[in-house]
């Protein structure tokens, strides 16, 4: 088949690649010039594992192209994708200004019949806006259809590859049976691809989102009372997410959730309701302590030096708001670089991968260490913030000649708690004794 994706972002280009590789002619369309020649020359924009060796192959085979022009782009396409940002306005609703403009573009210069896909997570009702804009100018007949996209980063091209189910929002049999077909080999181990109304598709993503956010929330303020009550987290998560009903995924505590979709989705959910005049109560209780989540350990840091942190140096490992990522998005990392600076302390900062966006973000208020280790040098405490693999089983030995206090302070869980006690560590982590 032949399809265009407008916008190569994060989203464009993973759709666009992954479907290059199940045999279709994909156009990426997009309006920033120097990612279009760097796509074109074969230089990736995005960093996602997996994806590049796709992304070669198929550039090469001439099955994936890109384009700043839109006329261009969509000729003959069958299926149009939107995939382009909807950032937070200023009332925390989702901003549809990019999707609608493109919209008004197409209907422009659309010359043949074409399913135009909201693929970006977009707002209950904005499939008829797009179908409304796209019309207003449309000569030839066209459909809207909603399928959000479920993708995590850093692992997503399996989830596009294999994906745990496709939804597809359309009242259009002749959309339904394309996008059938193009979903077709993605969905050969039985995974369904679920039809339904466009509302409903679009409400799906929110629905999947702030659930996601809500069960980890809950994880977290489990932790915090089993912290109280001298319980451990650790075991109580094994004790219900064996139970099938509840399910062992997306239970583990932290200091909070980050990136650029859940807080973002959790925000444009309630707002929804609030259009609604629904008082949707646990979205609200969601944010609230998702951020003060972030900075839970700070306290005990300050407790730990006695109330002050004026020129103590503290080392982070870990920047970006997950592993696998160099997202820094909402990253709990951000939040606790600014209360430590705010309390007079100095910070120095590791990630395999954030570094370069950490710099872009932070400036100088932050040194910045060449590897892991290099950031204890001389510090008087380590706070981990992300829970990259490398910093599972490190040199303890090593650590601790650096490190001018052997103290750990784990907003991810990374240690066993027996094993760090007999490394001669003080350990502060999340929901378990200290
Ligand atoms: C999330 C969803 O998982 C995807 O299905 C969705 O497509 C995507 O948002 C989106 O809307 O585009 P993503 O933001 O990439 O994907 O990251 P997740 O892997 O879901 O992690 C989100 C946050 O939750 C991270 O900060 C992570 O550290 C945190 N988390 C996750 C926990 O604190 N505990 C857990 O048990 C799991």
């Amino acid at each position: 088949m032949k399809i265009a994706v407008v916008g190569t972002g994060y989203v464009g280009l993973v759709t666009g690649t992954c479907f290059s590789e199940t045999g279709n002619e994909v156009t990426c369309i997009d309006i920033d010039q120097a990612k279009v020649d760097s796509l074109k020359k074969g230089k990736i924009t995005i960093y996602e594992p997996g994806l590049e060796p796709i992304f070669d192959r198929n550039r090469k085979d001439g099955r994936l192209k890109f384009t700043t022009d839109l006329a261009e782009g969509i000729k003959e396409a069958e299926v149009i994708f939107l995939a382009l940002p909807t950032p937070p306005g200023e009332d925390g609703s989702a901003d549809l200004k990019y999707i609608l403009g493109v919209a008004d573009q197409i209907g422009k210069v659309l010359d043949h019949y074409a399913v135009i896909v909201d693929k970006s997570t977009v707002p209950v009702g904005t499939a008829e806006k797009v179908h409304a804009k796209i019309a207003a100018n449309a000569k030839v007949e066209f459909d809207v259809v909603s399928n959000p996209e479920f993708l995590r980063e850093g692992v997503a091209v399996e989830d596009f590859m294999k994906p745990d189910r496709v939804v597809v929002g359309t009242s259009s049999d002749r959309a339904k049976a394309i996008m059938e077909r193009l979903y077709a080999p993605l969905v050969r181990q039985g995974n369904p691809i679920i039809f339904m109304d466009e509302r409903s598709a679009e409400m799906t993503k929110y629905a999947a989102n702030s659930f996601l956010a809500m069960k980890i929330t809950f994880m977290n303020e489990m932790a915090n009372l089993c912290e109280l009550a001298g319980a451990n987290v650790d075991n109580v998560r094994k004790g219900i997410g064996t139970d099938s009903r509840i399910g062992k995924r997306f239970l583990f505590p932290g200091i909070g959730y980050g990136g650029s979709c859940f807080p973002k989705d959790v925000q444009a959910l309630g707002k929804t309701a609030q259009e609604f005049n629904y008082d949707f109560k646990i979205l609200k209780s969601i944010m609230l302590v998702n951020e003060k989540q972030k900075v839970k350990l700070i306290p005990q840091v300050k407790e730990y030096f006695n109330g002050d942190l004026k020129g103590k140096t503290i080392a982070l490992w870990g920047l970006a708001f997950k592993p696998y990522t160099d997202d820094i998005r909402e990253a709990p990392s951000l939040y606790n670089i600014k209360a430590l600076k705010r309390a007079g302390a100095k910070v120095v900062v590791f990630d395999p991968e954030a570094m370069n966006n950490v710099k872009k973000e932070v400036g100088k208020k932050v040194k910045y260490a060449s590897n892991m280790y290099e950031a204890l040098e001389g510090a008087d405490a380590l706070m981990i913030m992300t829970e990259w693999p490398e910093f599972r089983t490190p040199d303890f030995s090593k650590m601790k000649d650096k490190l001018k206090n052997k103290v750990i302070f784990d907003g991810r869980n990374l240690y066993d708690l027996h094993e760090i006690k007999a490394q001669g560590f003080e350990y502060y982590s999340i929901g378990r004794e200290t």
